[in-house]
């Protein structure tokens, strides 16, 4: 492999009531920034949605990695896109027509992301990989941030990655939940080279310089002399 890694803070564990600072606290380190957007039904958790994005999208540059843990996506992710994001991921468990929600997405000028949550095997979407920009593999059980990193996910991530390579893809295989200093190696050595961060990057006295941290730690792993 040897893409450059990409690190997307997630603002779900910054201070919501200065959203637009805690992006450009990391505005020049990171690549994206990862927005969780839940709705209390398809995720026991309630978070932000369209109309913050829309506002936050004014407000900076640096690219929206929006992952949706929503039901219903088919009706709300288009608007997403719309609204400038730059990746839109939906999750598998909440999609009939994952292929034909990508489509759409791609119309909109968003690239496609598929999640697969904690107890979702992935096989049965290792087939659709040539539609999709990105899959993002959940290291969690979705609906938190803060919970601990399940290593035992990454035998997903060697399937993804294994599929992407065969298949000569352009595909970015993303990782969300509980990547920290101490887990994002590993997630690196089986072959993720996307990573969310939501609270070892906000929960660090300077966000940047953890961003700068966790990219260092990754590209070693990914073979990168960065
Ligand atoms: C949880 C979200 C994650 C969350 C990760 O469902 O999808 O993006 O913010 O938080 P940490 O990095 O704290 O596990
Ligand atoms: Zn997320």
């Amino acid at each position: 492999m040897t893409s450059s890694p990409i690190i997307a803070p997630s603002i779900l564990a910054s201070d919501f009531s200065r959203l637009a600072e805690e992006v450009h606290a990391i505005e020049g380190a990171a690549d994206w920034v990862h927005v969780d957007v839940m709705d209390n039904h398809f995720v026991p958790n309630l978070t932000l949605g369209l109309p913050i994005v829309q506002s936050l999208r004014k407000a900076t540059t640096i690219p929206f990695d929006v992952h949706l843990m929503i039901t219903d996506p088919e009706r709300w992710a288009p608007g997403y896109a719309e609204a400038g994001a730059y990746n839109v991921t939906f999750h598998a468990e909440a999609c009939d027509n994952p292929v034909a929600l990508a489509k759409t997405l791609r119309a909109a000028g968003a690239k496609a992301g598929l999640a697969i949550d904690r107890d979702t095997p992935v096989e049965p979407y290792l087939e659709l990989l040539p539609y999709l920009d990105t899959v993002l593999i959940m290291t969690i059980k979705a609906g938190f941030g803060g919970q601990k990193f399940m290593p035992e996910m990454l035998d997903k991530v060697r399937d993804v990655r294994r599929r992407i390579s065969v298949g000569h893809l352009d595909i970015r295989l993303e990782v969300d939940g509980g990547i920290a200093a101490d887990t994002i190696a590993q997630a690196a050595e089986a072959g993720a080279d996307a990573f969310v961060a939501g609270t070892a990057v906000y929960g660090a006295a300077d966000p940047a310089e953890a961003v700068r941290k966790l990219r260092a730690l990754a590209a070693e792993r990914m073979g990168n002399s960065m």
